[in-house]
C-alpha cells in the first residue's frame, strides 16, 4: 500500500543557501572548462604544488609505517602535525598549544564545526560584508542568523562593528582579517585590538579565519593574530589551513581553540567523520619535518606577486571607465567595482562566452548586495594567461 502524504523536502535543503552554493559549484565548474579562463576559484597555482616533495613524504609514510598510517587515528588529528602546527605558529608570535588544535577536513569543517557549536538556530553572528560565502552556508546550515557590518578598504570599521554589537547582541563574530575573501583587506593593528576589546566586552566569541596570513607578498611585517590578544584568549578561535600552503586536495585544516571549545568541536568532529584522513596528516607532518616550507613559500608569493602585478596592470584597459579595485599586499584576490549601472551577474554570460570568467560579488554580501562588484583570483594562472583574460575582459565594455 503507498503513503498518500506528499514528499516532504529535508528540512536541510529548504534552508540551504541555495544561491550562494551555487557560485561555489559554478567556480569549479568553470575552472575545469577547456577554452575559458577562469579567474573565479580561489585555486592554488597548480604547478607550483611540490609533487615530488609530497610523494617523497606519502612514500616515506607508507614505507615506514604504512599499517598505522592506514588505519584509523585520533579526531584530534596526527601529534607530529599539531606539533608542527602549534611551532610555526609560535615561530610568528602566537603561542599555541597543540593540545588545542583540531585537525579539520580542511579550513572550511572548522567552520562548520564552530558554527554547530558556538551558534543554535536563531542566534546572531555579525559578519565582514562582503564575507567568504561558504562560512554564510554554515551559519545558514545551523539557521544562524548572520549580520552584516559595514568594511572599508582596511577590513571591519570598528564603529559600525560597536553599534551592532550593542543593537543585536551577537553570539559571535566571523573574519577573514588577512588579504580577506573576497575583498582583498587586511585589518590594520589598531582596528585588531579595538576588535579583541570589543568582544571581551561583550562576552562574544571570535571566529578569526585566516588561511593566507603566510601570502603576504608586499614585504611588510606580519600583523598579531587577534586570537592572541591576552583579552581573548578565552573566547577566540584560530582557524586555518593547508590548502594554500601546500594543497587543497588534502584537505588539512585546523583549528586552535580554548579548552571548552576544543573539546566540544573534537566531540561534532567524531560525529561528522570521526577524523581527518590518517595518511594525509601522517604526510604533511613528515612534508613539514623535512622539507622548507619558508623556501616553498617564497617561490609561492614571488609568482602570487608577479601575477597579481599582471592583473592589476590590466585593468585599467580591461574595465570601464570609473572602475575602481583593490591592490591586494598578498592572498589570491582582487576586488573590483564598476561604475553603477552595471551588474556583473547579468555579464557573466557574456564573459564566459568571451572566454573569461570571475564571480559576481552579489552572493558575498548579506543583505542588500552591489550588483556592480567582482572578484577577480591572480593566482591560478600565469601572467601571460592573465594578459590574455584582461583583453578578454575589455570586449565586454
Ligand atoms: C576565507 C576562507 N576560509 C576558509 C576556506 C576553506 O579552505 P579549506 O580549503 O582549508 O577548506 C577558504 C577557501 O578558499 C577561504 O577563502
Amino acid at each position: 500500500m503507498t503513503s498518500s502524504v506528499g514528499i516532504v523536502p529535508p528540512p536541510a535543503l529548504a534552508r540551504a543557501g541555495q544561491e550562494t552554493s551555487s557560485v561555489v559549484r559554478d567556480s569549479l565548474i568553470l575552472a575545469a572548462t577547456p577554452g575559458i579562463l577562469s579567474f573565479s576559484g580561489g585555486f592554488p597555482a597548480p604547478e607550483l604544488f611540490d609533487v615530488e616533495g609530497l610523494r617523497a613524504s606519502y612514500d616515506h609514510v607508507l614505507r615506514t609505517a604504512g599499517r598505522r598510517a592506514l588505519q584509523y587515528s585520533a579526531t584530534e588529528g596526527d601529534p607530529d602535525l599539531r606539533a608542527a602546527i602549534a611551532a610555526r605558529l609560535a615561530s610568528q608570535g602566537f603561542a599555541a598549544d597543540p593540545d588545542r588544535i583540531v585537525i579539520t577536513t580542511g579550513a572550511q569543517q572548522g567552520l562548520s564545526l564552530l558554527a554547530g557549536e558556538l551558534l543554535g538556530p536563531g542566534d546572531t553572528v555579525l559578519v565582514e560584508n562582503p564575507t567568504y560565502v561558504s562560512a554564510l552556508q554554515s551559519f545558514a546550515a545551523v539557521r544562524a542568523r548572520a549580520v552584516p557590518v559595514a568594511t572599508d578598504e582596511q577590513g571591519i570599521v570598528v564603529e559600525a562593528l560597536a553599534d551592532a554589537i550593542r543593537r543585536e547582541r551577537p553570539a559571535a563574530i566571523y573574519l577573514v582579517p588577512n588579504f580577506q575573501n573576497p575583498a582583498g583587506h587586511t585589518l590594520p593593528a589598531a582596528r585588531r585590538a579595538a576588535v579583541a576589546e570589543l568582544a571581551a566586552a561583550h562576552g562574544l566569541w571570535i571566529v578569526e579565519d585566516d588561511p593566507y596570513a603566510e601570502l603576504r607578498f608586499d614585504g611588510a611585517p606580519r600583523l598579531p593574530r587577534i586570537s592572541g590578544y591576552p583579552a581573548v584568549h578565552d573566547r577566540s578561535i584560530l582557524v586555518g589551513s593547508l590548502s594554500k600552503l601546500l594543497a587543497p586536495g588534502m584537505r588539512l585544516g585546523w583549528l586552535h581553540a580554548p579548552a571548552p571549545v576544543h573539546r566540544a568541536v573534537a566531540l561534532a568532529k567524531q560525529a561528522a567523520d570521526m577524523h581527518s584522513s590518517t595518511v594525509d596528516q601522517a604526510a604533511a607532518a613528515h612534508y613539514l619535518a623535512t622539507h622548507d616550507l619558508d623556501a616553498h613559500l617564497t617561490t609561492v608569493r614571488h609568482a602570487y606577486r608577479e601575477r597579481a602585478e599582471a592583473m592589476l596592470a590590466g585593468l585599467a584597459a580591461a574595465l570601464p571607465e570609473g572602475s575602481h579595485w583593490s591592490h591586494p599586499a598578498g592572498g589570491m584576490f582582487i576586488w573590483a567595482r564598476l561604475p553603477d549601472g552595471h551588474d556583473t551577474a547579468a555579464l557573466l554570460p557574456k564573459a564566459v562566452a568571451a572566454g573569461v570568467a570571475y564571480v559576481p560579488g552579489a552572493p558575498f554580501y548579506v543583505g542588500t548586495p552591489d550588483p556592480a562588484t567582482l572578484r577577480l583570483s591572480f593566482i591560478t594562472n600565469q601572467p601571460s594567461a592573465i594578459r590574455t583574460g584582461m583583453a578578454r575582459l575589455s570586449t565586454l565594455f
